[in-house]
């Protein structure tokens, strides 16, 4: 392990970069990652070891209608921070996601399994891999899925969406038939903030451990706070999202997995949603 003296974090004010609690944190309106000369200001001013690069636009349905938007963040906001931080020695840390894969694979998706994506969304995030991975052998890809996190504040993803209704007894229904493996945006800051310290390079899988479907979680959050709602499971073909959608977002992290999905998620709703 190397000491690493300096992080700076792109993304820093979203839901994942909101847990990273060492290092210099940059908001969009501070760090544009599109706009190369303002990432060249800002690298070559605040001189990090780490570049722990979050910036993105995630919004899967965004993405889809405003394709030249997805590729502008996702992958050329990318090569900017990979170009310029290869030019002041820094190391970039991407964090990428499940999306690569076309979630057509039986079994869950290890990290040489070959990225072939179906969306928007995945594909700019796999041309941000490239660009991470072809500018520096030292750089380091990160890809997890279905993050939680944020509390009430910044939880935009599914539990922020069911939390409402689950105070309120509503009868929802939840997909069952698609699973994926959540993970505690909490649990994941860390394990990055260890990885800004070590040489580990290439592309490795972080989630936590197990899998579990819409349904499955809505089912842990129901039970946590003792919720009346009544949770229908549904097949993704009855919320009509069909074709850019994905059959199977299950990683398999190695090596890096985290403590059960199940306690992770137990304990965020406790602590954050209290
Ligand atoms: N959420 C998941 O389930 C998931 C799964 C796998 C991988 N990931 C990856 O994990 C990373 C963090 O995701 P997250 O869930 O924390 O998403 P998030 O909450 O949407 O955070 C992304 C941040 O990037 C910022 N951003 C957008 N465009 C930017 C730009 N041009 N320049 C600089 N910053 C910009 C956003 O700012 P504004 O809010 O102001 O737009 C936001 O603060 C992303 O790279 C994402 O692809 C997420």
């Amino acid at each position: 392990m190397k000491k690493i003296s300096k992080i700076l974090i792109t993304g820093g004010e979203g839901m994942l970069g909101s847990y990273i609690s060492s290092g210099s944190r940059f908001s969009r309106e501070e760090l544009d990652v599109t706009d190369i000369n303002q990432v060249e200001k800002i690298l070559r001013t605040d001189k990090p070891d780490v570049v722990i690069h979050l910036a993105a636009i995630t919004d899967m349905k965004k993405c889809e209608d405003n394709p030249d938007l997805a590729r502008s963040i996702n992958e050329i906001g990318t090569y900017n921070i990979a170009k310029i931080a290869k030019e002041i020695g820094a190391k970039v840390i991407y964090v990428s996601t499940n999306a690569v894969f076309d979630g057509e694979k039986v079994g869950s998706y290890i990290s040489v399994d070959l990225p072939h994506p179906v969306n928007v969304y995945g594909h700019s995030k796999y041309m941000g891999e490239l660009a991470v991975l072809g500018m520096d052998s030292k750089n380091l890809v990160i890809r997890t899925s279905w993050i939680f996190g944020g509390g009430k504040n910044k939880d935009k993803k599914f539990v922020g969406k069911i939390m409402p209704k689950l105070i309120a007894n509503e009868t929802f229904s939840a997909v069952d038939d698609v699973k994926g493996t959540p993970t505690y945006a909490k649990d994941l800051a860390v394990m990055l903030q260890k990885l800004a310290t070590s040489d580990t390079s290439g592309v490795i899988h972080i989630t936590n451990s197990g899998s579990a479907s819409r349904y499955d979680m809505a089912m842990v959050i129901k039970e946590t706070i003792k919720s009346k709602s009544q949770i229908n499971s549904a097949l993704l073909s009855s919320f009509g999202l069909t074709g850019n959608t994905l059959k199977n977002e299950v990683l398999d992290s190695g090596l890096y997995v985290l403590r059960p999905w199940q306690e992770a998620l137990k304990e965020y709703i406790r602590i954050e949603w209290k």
